[in-house]
């Protein structure tokens, strides 16, 4: 019996030695750096570890994306300027406007401020983009690879203008495109309760919010038309024969990995590309290390606070640090709060600052009570895989909206900038403390987002693997790419039927008129 199976055993060996690599393929991937790179990087380890081979196109001033990995290999393309080096400025200018109160020249200032960063980084980025195709050497090299599909991240679209030039199928790992959320561009998006990004509306809009609504759509359009279309109009025009346009582009994308679900998003039509993975970088939690452990502990009954204000924001002005760490040290529960820069003064002994935290397996532990985050993605979604109120200080891009998901189905609260301070911070947090309703509700977005067929990391690998066995997804991608926007919308055959319908009425009556004149003529020729 156990020659038998020591037999097999090495027939099984045999076979995973000899089988084919026919899984592995061959993957290109074109990322944006900062914190899509992490969500990115999650999806990497996983194609590793299932044996694709990867290769990544990289900036040489890349903020997180290393040059050498275990996971992939290479490719460097020359970028003088990091966004790092104009972000950190924008962060803090975005944060000192914001807390001058909202007002409508604020408002103006922070999408200028918003716009002229996002155009500045897409030409940073085609600009560096453009190495590839003039580097004969490099254009053989990626086409002798011979890649299966090309991964990318359509906030910085030059990705796709290079699977047009190599005639590649492309993923993306999507939820921003390059003028707003992807939606907009590929699936009907009907104003009356799909709210924009960036208009801080919900699914249910009253007649002035949805004026509102369509206001923040002309403001993405402008973004597109204005500022960022052109600038790839020009990059393809050069290096695309016939030239490509950057939406139609997207429109064409095999398929669309989205980084949201509709436990989080409000329910609105999709298309049969789009697979919704949002929560994928989600995993649970694994022990503390043993001095967190014991800290955590510590708090008894009350539990704890977490707090972090993402991987971008390196100082909170210093006033708001002060008030939330006195906050903080009048609370009976123990804070954990990640936080770069000074230590604020009024620190109290309960509250534990450090440079890192293992956030996830924070969220999981049992003592956590309430997380108070900025909204990032990453932070919103594991909130709701663990099931952890939020308390939301929303600094900037979607963190706003994000969280207003949360609060909307009361899982959350959000405090602007606008409007904190000590008292308003402290209200928040006790509101969520001791109002056990925010604890239900969050945990039931957590249940319902587990409950699913397949996990969103399977989904996503799944269909990544779909695009290499049948050489892209063709028949999943609509044909409304190639339609000018007039054929889309019907407009020119509701032209036609409308012409027709005046000729008919201008017949009618003319007919009509002539008979008249005709009784007309007859009565009068009578009466003579
Ligand atoms: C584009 O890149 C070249 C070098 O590759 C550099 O000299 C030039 O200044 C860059 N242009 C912009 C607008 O960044
Ligand atoms: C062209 O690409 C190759 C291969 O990646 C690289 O070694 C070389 O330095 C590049 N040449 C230029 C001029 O950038
Ligand atoms: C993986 O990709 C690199 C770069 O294209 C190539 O040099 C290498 O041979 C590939 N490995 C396999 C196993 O396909
Ligand atoms: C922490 O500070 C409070 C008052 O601020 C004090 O009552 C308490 O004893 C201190 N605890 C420790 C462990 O120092």
């Amino acid at each position: 019996m156990l020659r038998v199976c020591g037999i097999f055993a090495l027939f099984s060996l045999c076979l995973l030695f000899l089988a084919p690599p026919c899984s592995g393929g061959n993957i290109l991937v074109f990322p944006v750096d900062g914190s899509h790179w992490i969500n990115m990087r999650i999806i990497l380890e996983e194609l590793h570890a299932r044996g694709h081979n990867i290769t990544v196109i990289r900036a040489s001033s890349s903020w997180y994306i290393k040059e050498k990995s275990p996971l992939y290999s290479s490719i460097t393309l020359e970028k003088e300027e990091a966004i790092e080096d104009f972000f950190d400025a924008f962060i803090k200018e975005q944060i000192k406007v914001q807390r001058e109160g909202a007002s409508l020249s604020s408002f103006f200032r922070l999408n200028k401020d918003f716009l002229s960063m996002i155009t500045h980084a897409h030409v940073l980025w085609c600009n560096a983009t453009k190495d590839v195709f003039e580097n004969e050497s490099l254009v053989k090299q990626i086409f002798d690879s011979k890649y299966d599909l090309i991964l990318t991240d359509p906030a910085m679209s030059a990705g796709l203008v290079l699977a047009k030039y190599f005639n590649l199928p492309v993923v993306l790992n999507v939820r921003w495109i390059t003028s707003g959320e992807g939606h907009f561009v590929l699936a009907p998006s009907p104003l009356s309760y799909i709210p924009v990004p960036g208009s801080g509306l919900t699914d249910r809009m009253n007649f002035i919010q949805r004026l509102k609504n369509i206001f923040f759509l002309g403001i993405i359009k402008f973004q597109q038309w204005v500022m960022v279309g052109p600038i790839y109009d020009e990059f393809c025009s050069k290096y695309i024969k016939g030239g490509c346009d950057i939406v139609s582009l997207l429109q064409q994308a095999d398929i669309w990995l989205f980084r949201s679900d509709f436990v989080f998003d409000f329910p609105r039509p999709t298309m049969p590309n789009m697979v919704y993975i949002g929560g994928f970088q989600c995993k649970p939690a694994e022990p503390l290390p043993a001095d967190l452990e014991k800290f955590v502990q510590s708090s008894g009954k009350h539990g704890v606070i977490i707090m972090t204000l993402g991987t971008l924001v390196n100082a909170l002005p210093k006033d708001v640090a002060d008030e939330i760490a006195t906050v903080f040290s009048k609370m009976p529960q123990k804070v954990i709060w990640r936080h770069k820069g000074d230590h604020p003064s009024t620190l109290g002994n309960n509250t534990l600052i450090v440079d890192w935290m293992p956030q996830k397996d924070l969220l999981g532990h049992p003592q956590v009570k309430v997380f108070v985050a900025h909204g990032g993605t990453n932070g919103v979604q594991e909130a709701i895989y663990h099931g952890v109120p939020v308390l939301g200080i929303p600094l900037f891009f979607d963190q706003y909206d994000n969280l207003l998901r949360l609060q909307e189905r009361g899982a959350g609260k959000i405090i602007q900038l606008s409007d904190f301070s000590g008292h308003t911070f402290e209200e928040g947090l006790k509101d969520l403390l001791h109002d056990s309703s925010y604890r239900q509700n969050i945990q039931r977005l957590s249940r319902l987002h587990k409950d699913k067929p397949m996990s969103p990391m399977d989904q996503a690998i799944f269909w990544i693997e779909y695009v290499i066995r049948h050489k892209g997804a063709r028949h999943l991608i609509s044909e409304a790419y190639k339609m000018p926007w007039y054929s889309y919308h019907s407009l020119d055959v509701l032209l036609l039927l409308l012409a027709v319908l005046m000729v008919l009425l201008y017949s009618i009556y003319a007919v009509f008129r002539f008979l008249c004149c005709r009784r007309k003529r007859k009565t009068k020729t009578k009466q003579n």
